[in-house]
């Protein structure tokens, strides 16, 4: 089987998006550009894949080195066709390369897979796509029988040849040898002074290669980020098209224009209804029959079965068990792991805490290194101090217990099972199974006392 070297060029600057980042690193739903680039085609079988970076140093290495790649830095950004050249030594001559670029993010599978069909020792197989605005684009330029003799660049253009819509994606696949022997020939003789890789479709031509074109089968996939205007747009053909998936798969969006995935849903259940400006990042699964309010955000976490999520939560590495109720406006933060129908809601934040089955946090809370059994009820205004500014401490609530509101539970510390702990408590000590505790200082009345009165 052909072996397949993927060239991924990173090493641009990206002027157009005025930032201290490099571009491939600006995010797409939430991942890098580059790394869109890169998952698209790592599944491709036989594959090993060379990463070009330069402007931005390591930055761009480090940011990413996670990925299953070979870095190979250009020093100087002199251009696509410069980019490739300093890859020259890892491209094999029966390799057949595939070069993508790092800004052009939502390139299909379907797309490469079609572009490696087509390629040969005596074809170059190139992504092509009509534009109606293909200004900034480089024009692919036919002969009178229609074939394909050069790509010209925008700046390099006549006015004639700016007329046309058929542009250069970038995208493009060619035997490794061929290659070689066409990029040790390309100068920097042109408007940019750089080395425009598009130049080696002239040189193939002429040597008698056949240039095979692909199109792909939306626009998008091959629009390359050049700006954050164009970021935007490709964020939210993103968005919408991963909206229309969970639709046509059995979820209500109320307006799917109004709803991010910047992760992956990992599984999804039956009769799932999710309101407004709703965003998932990271990895969520989500069981049947699941309701979520507006203005929800929901990262790497699991909801059950029945869970209702009223408007306005936040919730972030946790679980979620089913029938349970949260919010509206609930913080869950991360390694909290609820019971199922536990009620948590308005105005209650839970950090790293088990809540066992039926128990409920209804107002005003701040419930942190905590355990907390089934059955228990904490009333408004309860606080674990769980931080002396230094180091954090556990509260365990046994099954059934009942916090009066208002209390503080200095942690460490331990309430007993079916214990009832007044109101306005402040509790230091561990708090015996099924007594009423409190600590509460005693009321007076003072008869006879009257308030101050202004001097006259
Ligand atoms: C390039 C093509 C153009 C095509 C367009 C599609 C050339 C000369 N032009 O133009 O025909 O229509 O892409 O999006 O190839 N890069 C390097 N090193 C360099 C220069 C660029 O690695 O020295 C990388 C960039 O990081 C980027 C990619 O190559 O990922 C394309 O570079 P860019 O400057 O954006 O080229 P365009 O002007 O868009
Ligand atoms: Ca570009």
């Amino acid at each position: 089987m052909t072996k397949i070297l993927t060239l991924i060029l990173a090493a641009g600057k990206g002027t157009r998006m005025h930032s201290q980042l490099p571009k491939v690193l600006h995010k797409l739903a939430e991942k890098p550009l580059l790394q869109h680039v890169y998952d698209r085609c790592a599944e491709l079988e036989n594959n090993t894949i060379t990463i070009v970076y330069g402007h931005g140093g390591d930055l761009v290495k480090d940011t990413l080195s996670h990925l299953n790649v070979n870095w190979i830095e250009q020093k100087q950004q002199l251009g696509t066709g410069h980019a490739v050249l300093q890859a020259y030594d890892a491209i094999n001559n029966d390799d057949v390369v595939l070069i993508l670029y790092g800004d052009v993010p939502l390139i299909s599978q379907l797309s490469l897979r079609g572009l490696l069909a087509t390629v040969n020792e005596t074809t170059l197989s190139l992504l092509t796509v009509n534009l109606e605005n293909p200004s900034g684009y480089g024009r692919i330029v036919r002969n009178q029988h229609g074939q394909v003799i050069r790509i010209v660049e925008e700046k390099d253009a006549s006015p004639e040849q700016k007329t046309l819509h058929e542009v250069n994606t970038g995208i493009f696949a060619v035997q490794g040898g061929q290659l070689k022997k066409w990029l040790i020939q390309l100068s920097t003789d042109n408007a940019q002074q750089e080395y425009y890789l598009t130049d080696i479709i002239a040189i193939a031509v002429e040597e008698g290669c056949v240039i095979e074109v692909n199109q792909p089968e939306c626009i998008q996939e091959v629009l390359g980020v050049n700006d954050r205007v164009q970021l935007s747009e490709l964020e939210r053909f993103y968005q919408i098209t991963q909206a229309k998936a969970l639709m046509k798969s059995g979820v209500s969006l109320k307006d799917p224009q109004r709803f991010d995935l910047r992760g992956i849903i990992k599984s999804l259940g039956t009769d799932i209804e999710i309101d407004v400006n709703v965003v998932f990042s990271g990895e969520i699964s989500i069981g049947n029959n699941v309701s979520i309010g507006a203005n929800t955000h929901i990262s790497n976490s699991v909801i059950g079965d029945n869970v209702q999520i009223l408007p306005n939560c936040i919730i972030e590495n946790a679980i979620i068990g089913k029938f349970s109720r949260i919010g509206p406006f609930a913080r869950i933060r991360p390694d909290t792991v609820l019971s199922d129908h536990v009620h948590i809601g308005n105005f209650v934040e839970i950090k790293k805490t088990t809540v066992g089955a039926s128990s409920k946090i209804n107002h005003l809370s701040y419930i942190g290194d905590a355990c907390v059994g089934s059955n228990v009820n904490i009333g408004a205004g309860t606080i674990t101090c769980n931080y002396d500014g230094v180091n954090k401490f556990e509260t365990v609530i046994g099954d059934g217990a009942f916090i009066g509101s208002d209390t503080q539970l200095i942690a460490p510390v331990k309430v007993g099972a079916y214990a009832t702990i007044g109101a306005g408590s402040t509790i230091t000590k561990e708090t015996p199974e099924h007594q009423l505790t409190l600590s509460r200082s005693k009321q007076v009345s003072v008869s006879g006392w009257q308030r101050p009165l202004k001097k006259t």
